[in-house]
C-alpha cells in the first residue's frame, strides 16, 4: 500500500519510512522541516534502496496536503507523526500548539474524506494516562492530562474516536508511544534535538560526546529500586516496526483502536547510565539534583494488547538501544548538520 506519512522527515517517521519500505509498501512524506532536514529522507532512501519522497507543505494548509495526496499516486492510508512535541514550551506558548496539533488533524481528516481515504494511524503518547495510575498503564485506564502537549493528544484522540463513531467507513489506530530512544543500527539517522535536550537518552549522548560535561539525575529519593525514575524505554526501530503492523491493521478494520507501544519493562535512570556506559565503554559524569517538576516516579506499559491485536511486539533489548543511540551520535556528532537543507 501507499502511505502517507504527516512529520516524515522527524525522528519516528523517518525511522516508520524504513520500516515500511522494507515490507514492501510505499510511502510520501508530508513535512514543513520546523523540526526536521530533507536529509533524513535521504538517507531511509540510502538505507533501504526505496523511494522517500518528500512534499515540503503544512500539514494545517489544506492545499499543501491535496499536493501530497495527488503526487504520487492513490494514498490508501495515513501515520499522522507531524506536531510540536516539547512539554515545557507547550506551557508557555499553550495557543501554538492547540492550534498547531489540532488544526493539522482536522484538516488532516478533512483531506482524507476529499481523496477517499479512509485509514489513519495517530501518534498519540504515554502522557494521556496522568499521573495517578497503578502499573502497568493499560489501554482502557482512565485518561487525563498536565499540559498542553499531552491534551492536544488528548483531544486528537477524542477528535479522531468521533469521527469514526460517525463515520463507519474510517479507521483509527490510536499509538500511545512510551519512550522511544536509540537509532537505526546503521548510524545514519537518529534523533537530532535542536539545543539542549530535555530527554535522557540525548542527554547522556551529548554528556558521552563531550558537549555537556555531566548529567542531572533528576532526584534520586522515589520509591524505585535505586531511587530514580522508571520508564518503559522502546527502541525506535521496534517503534517503527509496530507502526507497520497498526497500518496493515487499520486498512483492513474500520471503527477505533488505543494501543500501547511499549515493552512492558521499566528501567530507571541510573540503569541507562550504567548500560549506556557498559555496552559503548565510556563514562557517562552525572550529579544528583532535585526532582523535576511534573515528574513521577514510575512508567511502563501493559504492552499485551500489542501483541494480540497488531501480533507486533518490541524485540530489542536496553543494550541495543544503548548502543545504536551513541552510534547515531558519534557518527554524526552534529546531527544532520550541514546537510540539513
Ligand atoms: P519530530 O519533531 O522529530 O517529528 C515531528 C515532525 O512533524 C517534524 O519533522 C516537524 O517538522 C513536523 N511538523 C510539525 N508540525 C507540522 C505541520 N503543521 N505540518 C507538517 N509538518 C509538521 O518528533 P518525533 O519524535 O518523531 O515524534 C513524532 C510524533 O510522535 C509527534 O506527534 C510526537 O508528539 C509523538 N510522540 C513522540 C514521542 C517521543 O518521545 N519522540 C513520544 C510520544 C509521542
Ligand atoms: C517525556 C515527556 C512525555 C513524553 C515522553 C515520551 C516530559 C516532561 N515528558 O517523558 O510527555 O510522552 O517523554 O518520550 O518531557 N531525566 C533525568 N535527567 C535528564 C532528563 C531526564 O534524570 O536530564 C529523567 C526523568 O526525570 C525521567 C527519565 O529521565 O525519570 C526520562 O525522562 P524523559 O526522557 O524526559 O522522558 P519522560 O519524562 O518520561
Amino acid at each position: 500500500m501507499r502511505v502517507l506519512l504527516t512529520g516524515g522527515a522527524g525522528f519516528i517517521g523517518s525511522h516508520t519510512a524504513v520500516s515500511l519500505l522494507e515490507a514492501g509498501h510505499e510511502v510520501v512524506a508530508l513535512d514543513n522541516l520546523y523540526n526536521a532536514s530533507p536529509e533524513s529522507l535521504r538517507r531511509v532512501e540510502a538505507i533501504t534502496g526505496g523511494k522517500a519522497p518528500l512534499v515540503i507543505g503544512d500539514c494545517t494548509n489544506a492545499r499543501d496536503l491535496d499536493r501530497a495526496f495527488e503526487a504520487y499516486g492513490q494514498i490508501d492510508a495515513v501515520i499522522h507523526f507531524a506536531g510540536y512535541k516539547a512539554v515545557g514550551e507547550s506551557v508557555s506558548k499553550p495557543l501554538d500548539y492547540y492550534q498547531n496539533n489540532l488544526d493539522a488533524t482536522f484538516m488532516l481528516l478533512r483531506a482524507m474524506k476529499r481523496h477517499n481515504c479512509r485509514a489513519i494511524v495517530f501518534s498519540s503518547s504515554a502522557t494521556v494516562y496522568g499521573t495517578i495510575q497503578k502499573m502497568p498503564l493499560r489501554e482502557d485506564f482512565p485518561t487525563g492530562c498536565t499540559n498542553p502537549y499531552g491534551w492536544t493528544k488528548w483531544m486528537n484522540e477524542r477528535v479522531l474516536t468521533d469521527c469514526a463513531s460517525a463515520d463507519q467507513t474510517l479507521s483509527v489506530v490510536l499509538l500511545r508511544y512510551f519512550n522511544p530512544i536509540g537509532a537505526h543500527p546503521s548510524g545514519r539517522i537518529g534523533e537530532d534535538p535542536s539545543g539542549i535536550p530535555n530527554n535522557l537518552m540525548p542527554f547522556i549522548c551529548q554528556v558521552a560526546a563531550g558537549k555537556l560535561d555531566h548529567l542531572n539525575v533528576f532526584g534520586n529519593d522515589y520509591p524505585t529500586a535505586d531511587g530514580t525514575g522508571v520508564r518503559d524505554y522502546i527502541h525506535v526501530c521496534d517503534l517503527a516496526e509496530g507502526h507497520v503492523a497498526a497500518v496493515e491493521y487499520a486498512v483492513e478494520h474500520p471503527g477505533t483502536e488505543v494501543v500501547n507501544l511499549g515493552t512492558g519493562e521499566g528501567y530507571s535512570v541510573l540503569d541507562i547510565v550504567h548500560t549506556f556506559e557498559r555496552v559503548n565503554d565510556l563514562r557517562i559524569p552525572y550529579e544528583i539534583t532535585p526532582r523535576r517538576p511534573g515528574d513521577v516516579a514510575t512508567v511502563y506499559a501493559d504492552a499485551s494488547k500489542a501483541k494480540k491485536l497488531l501480533h507486533w511486539q518490541a524485540r530489542r533489548n536496553l543494550d541495543s538501544m544503548c548502543r545504536d543511540a551513541w552510534n547515531w551520535q558519534k557518527q554524526n556528532p552534529d546531527g544532520y548538520g550541514k546537510d540539513k537543507e
